[in-house]
């Protein structure tokens, strides 16, 4: 939906008129020190994409260049497979109009219009008549939670509800984007914890494409599908919250996330190791223990030809199976392993590792083997390895 190419900013001084010669003479490197510099990524349609870094490092410069907001020095960015940088000013319009919206932290709310008349005023400005916009601001005020708060002044509102409204405004313009620059940062952390809420179970029924700043790690973990995380205008690592928290780009990253807590993050995926000892439901006992004992394990997933998982089968029941004379593992006890899907984060699945001769198991949707994840891989996974590893 977007895609963002070594997109740079550098900000010329007030007042100097000519950018080009300003950059080549008169400016020290340091003023010249781009507050975006090449940045690139894309964000998927539907996804919740978190720019994340402390104060200073270009999150809101980046954010603003999306919609040019903030006119870009160089690189490229397209919105919906339209060129932003080269758009006329008519595209760019209709872009602004329809597509994207945003959502600042200080959204303009006007204190002598009704909360109703603040939510439509995104689409006042786009000459929507007010039949409709009256409409499309009562229902998107619904599903903030301020149905009931429609006709009363902005002044009688806390915090939490007014930026409520700011959600609804941006709803209301059924914009495909929304940018979200710091939108929680003024709010108490309760209010705060509410809020992100509310955008995750919005985002469940809408699915906007939703580019959200924010400087504040836990925020950007618990809302992200995946975070870019920037210092001093450069993108220094993009992922899930769970790719990044196993995997740092650097120490760095890895110093700034050594506080949170990798089992609220970390998925099952993401420690999963490759299931080594399979066997099919038509293996002979005999051959199915021939295999688990040379690999020295205490059991064996079993599975069909195109991964899709039938059980498991513990050492012990393999060896009474060949004595008994059976042939084929099917019509034995299959059943004493434990599976997770690929997203559980790892304080879920802890009670389940180690319980049975397999190790847990991490099936996709449609109930194929993809992983597991013995003990020893979710004790590395939780300990706090402060170094850089790419494993
Ligand atoms: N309009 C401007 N003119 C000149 N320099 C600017 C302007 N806006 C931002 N900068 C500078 O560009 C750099 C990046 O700023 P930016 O506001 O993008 O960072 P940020 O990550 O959003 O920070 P914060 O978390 O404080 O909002 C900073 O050094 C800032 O001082
Ligand atoms: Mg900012």
């Amino acid at each position: 939906m977007i895609s963002v190419r070594e997109l740079t900013k550098i900000y010329i001084p007030p007042g100097e008129k000519k950018a080009k010669r300003w950059l080549r003479r008169a400016a020290s490197a340091d003023e010249r020190r781009p507050a975006a510099d090449q940045v690139s990524f894309d964000v998927k349609r539907g996804e919740l994409f978190v720019i994340m870094g402390l104060s200073g490092s270009g999150k809101s410069t980046v954010l603003r260049m999306l919609n040019r907001l903030v006119e870009p020095t160089s690189g490229a960015v397209e919105v919906d497979g339209t060129d932003l940088v080269s758009a006329a000013p008519r595209d760019l319009r209709r872009i602004r109009n329809s597509t994207i919206n945003m959502v600042f932290q200080h959204f303009a709310i006007f204190p002598h219009r009704t909360v109703l008349e603040n939510a439509a005023y995104g689409l006042q400005v786009r000459g929507v008549d007010v039949k409709e916009r009256t409409a499309r601001a009562t229902a998107a005020l619904e599903r903030v939670g301020l149905g009931d708060w429609s006709h009363v002044l902005p002044s009688s509102l806390s915090g939490g509800m007014r930026q409520r409204v700011g959600l609804a405004r941006a709803l209301a313009t059924d914009a495909e984007v929304l940018l979200m620059d710091e939108p929680y940062s003024a709010l108490d952390p309760l209010i705060r914890r509410d809020m992100q809420d509310l955008l995750l179970e919005l985002q469940e029924q809408l699915r906007k494409t939703i580019v959200f700043v924010t400087h504040d790690l836990n925020e950007a973990m618990r809302l992200g599908d995946r975070i870019m995380v920037m210092r001093d205008g450069k993108v220094i690592q993009v992922g899930t919250g769970s790719e990044i928290l196993s995997c740092p780009a650097d120490d760095y990253v890895a110093d700034f996330v050594s506080d949170v807590d990798r089992s609220r993050v970390v998925t099952a995926e993401t420690v999963m190791q490759e299931p080594l000892i399979t066997v099919g439901p038509d293996h002979h006992p005999a051959d199915a223990l021939e295999k688990v004992a040379n690999a020295e394990a205490h059991g064996a997933y079993v599975v069909t030809g195109d991964g899709t998982l039938v059980g498991a089968i513990s050492v012990e029941r393999l060896a009474t199976a060949t004595k008994s004379g059976v042939t084929s593992l099917q019509g034995l006890d299959l059943t004493e392993f434990k599976t997770v899907e690929e997203g559980t984060r790892l304080m879920d699945l802890m009670p389940l590792v180690g319980t049975c001769s397999v190790p847990l198991g991490v099936v996709d949707k449609s109930r194929r083997l993809i992983g597991v994840i013995p003990r020893a891989a979710l004790l590395k996974a939780l300990a706090h390895e402060g170094s850089t590893s790419h494993a």
